[in-house]
């Protein structure tokens, strides 16, 4: 059978590898992956995008104003979570984090693909940890994408 020759990683990405190693293979695998990161509320309108910068596969999704990650390209490696400014990357295993798991899921299949960090908001540091994000914020509608 064909197989992908590797993951998706660009020469200047080379020495962006995940801290905890690679994956065991270079597929995608065979089953969806129980377990993913997650973009959360205090992503939004701040959308700083150090994120994408890190991540090895490529896994991350533009709307308007907050990023998504794709539950089933994310390979777990956890680079990304402490490249945000705003502590807005979670590992699923962390409590209370249902509705940003069905967002996550529900938007990276239709917002663009983003691999380059661009300008943030200029406003983003006001949002920082502001209440109820979801409710007064959230826009379903794309991004750009690269
Ligand atoms: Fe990308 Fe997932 Fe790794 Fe984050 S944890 S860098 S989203 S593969
Ligand atoms: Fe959002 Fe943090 Fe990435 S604010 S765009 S998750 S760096």
């Amino acid at each position: 059978m064909h197989r992908r020759a590797g993951l998706a990683i660009g020469p200047h990405r080379q020495d962006r590898r995940p801290v905890r190693g690679p994956p065991a293979k270079t597929d995608k695998p065979e089953t969806v992956s129980i377990m993913t990161y997650v973009v959360n509320e205090n992503c939004i309108k701040c959308k700083y995008m150090d994120c994408v910068e890190v991540c090895p596969v490529d896994c991350f999704y533009e709307g308007e104003n907050m990023l998504v990650i794709h539950p089933d390209e994310c390979i777990d490696c956890g680079v990304c979570e402490p490249e945000c400014p705003v502590d807005a990357i979670k590992p699923d295993t962390e409590p209370d984090l249902e509705q940003w798991l069905e967002v996550n899921a529900k938007y990276a299949s239709t917002w663009p693909n983003i691999t380059s960090k661009k300008e943030p908001p200029a406003d983003a540091d006001e949002f920082d940890g502001k209440p109820d994000k979801f409710e007064k914020y959230f826009s379903p509608e794309p991004g750009e994408g690269d």
